[in-house]
């Protein structure tokens, strides 16, 4: 009986059947020269005709043809129109389109993982013989892709300093195809210098990559400082509240669509929509999420560094930081939400234990791995994110057994210092 009144109410509902073209809720044409913030909230919006005023999400993996011959032209790529959920579907060009308006780029693509994103660069770019030179500060993971994996095809790469321009201009060859960066790095929040990098890049016909995923567009705009693409892990500050795993590319049309597009087609590094969707909804929010962690970790930094137990607090907001100056002038004035803490000990094995008593002596934040999430992570990079390198590698990026890894998040940031100090003060 109540299903069947539920059906009954369900046809009282009037617009079941409407078209789009019997509707009014089509695209605005937004004005020139919005804010970022508004941007975040306004582009790629397309209303289906039932004019949602939150964003459709397409769950779908194929597309209705009208016809044999439009199928045709648009498998050939003649016509435009969505054909196959591989190659794309509009929730992920939604989400495409408004990451390429807050970075600035002609154009984005959407990749399954930020390490989809990075394997999608170097298969559409990198052939054997060619030469990459990358720093040696990078994730972990990065470093394995480029340096392990694509060794295996031929390509040669060079790990240099993060922050010593000398050493990437030294490390150039012929053959050398591509800069790639990250600023600032995990965990050690290490700055470069977009613009002098972007130099040295184009001097030798090169492109400077920049993974933006520590800042993201509402901080740092990598292209207004010359770099070509830009890489990110929508699974971090995109998303924002650990979700979904996503990553992206954005750069010039020409690249990301005529050889990023053909390698997603065939690779199968695709973004799911439901993901897309999620950090198509997280955008919305970035930049007031940037600002309020990166406030509450700027707090947290300046009062680690009045810690007995800490030997050293790694954040570009700190006037400490070496490359402070050079991080106000790239990140809008901010530090962002990542700060990494050493903690004292005679030993790596006794500063080890430290760090692992601090660790498990939290109560509020999440022992995890991941960043970019509101709640705050903290981990320790040494045994996790960058566990899998090798000693040497290890040591070569900075990274001792005594730190301390804290994605900072909207916590209030009394409790996360409590949190913290549980820790330090119990330390023997
Ligand atoms: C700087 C940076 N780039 C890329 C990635 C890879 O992103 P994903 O985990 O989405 O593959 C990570 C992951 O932690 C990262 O920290």
């Amino acid at each position: 009986m109540a299903a069947k009144k539920a059906v009954l109410m369900c046809r009282a509902w009037p617009c079941p059947t409407l078209k789009k073209s019997e509707t009014s809720m089509t695209s605005k044409e937004l004005p020139d020269n919005l804010h970022r913030d508004t941007l975040a909230l306004r582009v790629a919006i397309d209303p289906s005709q039932y004019g949602e005023n939150s964003e459709a999400l397409y769950l779908t993996s194929g597309f209705l043809q009208p016809d044999a011959e439009t199928a045709a032209r648009r498998f050939a790529g003649t016509e435009d129109g969505y054909t196959y959920g591989r190659t794309s579907n509009p929730t992920v060009t939604s989400f495409e389109r408004r990451l390429a308006a807050m970075e600035g780029t002609e154009a984005a693509i959407g990749a399954s993982t930020g390490m989809g994103a990075i394997l999608m660069m170097c298969m559409g770019l990198l052939k054997s013989g060619d030469h990459v030179v990358c720093s040696r500060s990078m994730f972990g993971s990065t470093i394995n892709l480029i340096g392990r994996e694509f060794g295996k095809f031929g390509v040669e790469t060079s790990f240099v300093s993060q922050t010593d321009v000398a050493e990437w201009k030294a490390a150039l060859r012929p053959t050398t195809k591509l800069l790639f960066a990250e600023t600032p790095t995990n965990p050690l929040t290490e700055v470069c210098d977009i613009a002098a990098l972007a130099g040295l890049a184009h001097g030798v016909g090169a492109l400077l990559v920049v993974d933006n995923c520590f800042c993201s567009p509402a901080l740092q705009r990598p292209v207004e400082l010359g770099a070509d693409l830009i890489i990110h892990s929508g699974t971090k500050y995109l998303d924002g509240q650990g979700r979904v795993m996503a990553g992206a590319i954005c750069g010039p049309s020409k690249i990301i669509v005529d050889v990023f597009g053909p390698v997603v087609r065939t690779a199968g590094m695709t973004l799911a929509p439901f993901n897309a969707w999620v950090v198509l909804k997280g955008l919305e929010t970035l930049g007031i999420r940037m600002q309020a962690q990166s406030a509450n970790a700027l707090a947290v930094a300046q009062w680690l560094e009045t810690q007995p137990a800490v030997a050293r607090v790694y954040y570009p907001g700190l006037a400490s930081h070496p490359q402070h100056d050079l991080a106000m002038r790239q990140q809008s004035g901010v530090g962002g939400p990542v700060l990494s803490f050493e903690l004292k000990g005679d030993t790596a094995d006794v500063a080890k234990a430290n760090a692992f008593h601090v660790i498990n002596s939290t109560r509020v934040c999440s022992i995890a791995t991941n960043l970019g999430d509101t709640k705050t992570i903290i981990c320790h990079p040494g045994t996790t994110s960058h566990g899998r390198l090798s000693e040497v590698q290890r040591l070569a990026a900075g990274i001792s057994q005594g730190l301390v890894r804290l994605a900072v998040g909207l916590d209030h940031v009394e409790d996360i210092k409590a949190d913290l100090r549980r820790g330090l003060d119990t330390l023997t």
